[in-house]
């Protein structure tokens, strides 16, 4: 560790994407951490220095953080009770039926926690919560005399390694308004003085090898926090729609949206990141995070986010259904019978992730549609062979081109980006490729005589 402060001793409870992330960020920053979950078979994967999920480094990091004895798991939240500072990073999916966040486990998990926290205990919420849910946190721990502090996490999938262990900025929410964040005045709602600034310290110990290089650090209050993650996924999301929705202009008036997006990117007010056009974003978060935050929105009475964000789901999701429909009238109306390769299943490159994937639905579309699909994805396939069992699977790339009638690029992977196309053409039936992810270089494949479709790309 290179920071000054001395190691902690720290719980992460729920050992899902984030949690587990996270755990070993912790330990590679020299603190003492158990990671706790209740799903036992997860638990005993991690134990044995099994990363549960495709994500590039984490195994390494996984291996040498047990080697040295700082990281274990459990699945009894028992063993959280000697720790100084515990984060909760359990799932908060969407509600089986509604946009809302379901929070049942994240309230479950601070229930769990509570009955082994002692006055002094230092909660930090991590999970993606609907503000206004770390009040009602804060109250379940009141009894313990724990503090609680909200400080989300910005991790990608597929960089998770590197954004937790070099984050953009940490942010720590702490008291219900901004008088709870001093260092020993506050007294409002039943909460002991100097817990803010207590509770800040200790998030300060856990982070000080990044605060020490200089990492930004925003101290403001649990509602701050809470929305500050819930309004970065809803700007993402925002941009990938607004461009989706130039692509669609840019179409239609013959112009070219990758260059409309290098050039706005130029723009320092606007930035070169998430102006990729294409079929569009997925994932387990920017999904159910707008919808989440709509429908929080909602209830506080705010119609016009709620309605933004709507239409940035609603954009979203047409082009999915606008891809088949190109590849669909590409074949004259109806593509029964057509032999079609979906490359990519994973919501996008280095990741095994399909929830919400564009393309699982685009191919699970086509395939309802009467088409002969075969999907293929370097890392995802073992999780689509066990939830879509009526998609035809290879691993073998060269398998999915041979004798294909039309390639969809679905997920941008770094092979399917350097596909040669005149090695490709070779393989398959009729040379016609949809780039859903505008990753290929369409002169070189025009050139090799493929008939190139992009996203509003002339
Ligand atoms: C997202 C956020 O980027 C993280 O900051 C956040 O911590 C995380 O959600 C979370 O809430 O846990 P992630 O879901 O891993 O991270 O994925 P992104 O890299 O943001 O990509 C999301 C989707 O947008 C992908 O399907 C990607 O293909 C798509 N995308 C991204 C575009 O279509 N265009 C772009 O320009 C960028």
């Amino acid at each position: 560790m290179t920071g000054t402060a001395a190691p902690l001793r720290i719980s992460v409870i729920g050992c899902g994407y984030l949690g587990t992330v996270h755990a070993v960020a912790m330990a590679a920053l020299g603190h003492d951490v158990v990671g706790i979950d209740v799903d036992v078979d997860r638990i005993a994967l991690l134990a044995a220095g099994r990363a549960p999920f495709f994500e590039p480094g984490l195994p390494e990091r996984l291996e040498s953080a047990l080697a040295s004895g700082r990281l274990r798991f459990s699945a009894d939240m028992g063993e959280a009770a000697a720790a100084d500072l515990h984060f909760v990073c359990v799932g908060t999916p969407q509600s089986a039926d509604g946009d809302a966040a379901d929070l049942t486990a994240i309230f479950a998990a601070t229930e769990a926690l509570a009955t082994h926290l002692r006055p002094g205990s230092v909660v930090a919420g991590k999970s993606t919560v609907p503000v206004g849910t770390a009040v009602r946190i804060a109250d379940m721990l009141e009894t313990a005399g724990a503090a609680l502090v909200w400080n989300p996490e910005f991790l990608r999938e597929g960089r998770a390694i590197a954004d937790s262990l070099s984050p953009d900025r940490i942010v720590i929410g702490v008291g219900r308004t901004g008088e709870e964040q001093g260092q020993g005045e506050a007294h409002g709602h039943g909460r002991r003085p100097g817990q803010g600034g207590d509770a800040i310290g200790i998030l300060r110990t856990a982070y000080a090898p990044m605060l020490d290089l200089g990492t930004p650090l925003v101290v403001t209050d649990l509602a701050t926090a809470e929305l500050v993650k819930g309004a970065a996924n809803a700007y993402l999301a925002t941009r990938i729609s607004f461009m989706n929705a130039m692509a669609d202009v840019a179409e239609r008036a013959g112009a070219d949206i990758s260059g409309l997006a290098e050039a706005l990117g130029h723009d320092e007010r606007i930035g070169p990141h998430y102006l990729r056009a294409g079929i569009g974003f997925g994932g387990g978060c920017l999904p159910k995070d707008i919808r989440a935050f709509a429908a929080r929105a909602t209830e506080l009475g705010a119609k016009a986010p709620a309605a933004l964000l709507a239409t940035v789901d609603d954009i979203n999701l047409s082009q999915r259904s606008g891809l088949v429909v190109s590849i669909t009238d590409h074949f004259g109306g109806a593509v029964a019978g057509r032999k079609i390769a979906v490359l990519g299943a994973a919501f996008k490159p280095d990741s095994d992730d399909i929830r919400d994937s564009p393309a699982i639905d685009i191919a699970l579309e086509l395939h309802r549609l009467g088409a002969n699909v075969t999907v293929t994805d370097p890392a995802a396939l073992a999780n689509v062979a066990g939830r879509y069992p009526e998609l035809s699977l290879t691993g073998d790339l060269t398998d999915a081109v041979r004798g294909a009638e039309c390639l969809v690029i679905a997920t941008e992977w770094a092979e399917y980006r350097e596909i040669d196309p005149v090695a490709a053409a070779e393989l398959v039936a009729e040379q016609t490729v949809f780039d859903g992810r505008n990753c290929l270089d369409r002169a070189s494949w025009a050139a090799a005589g493929w008939h190139y479709r992009g996203i509003g790309r002339r």
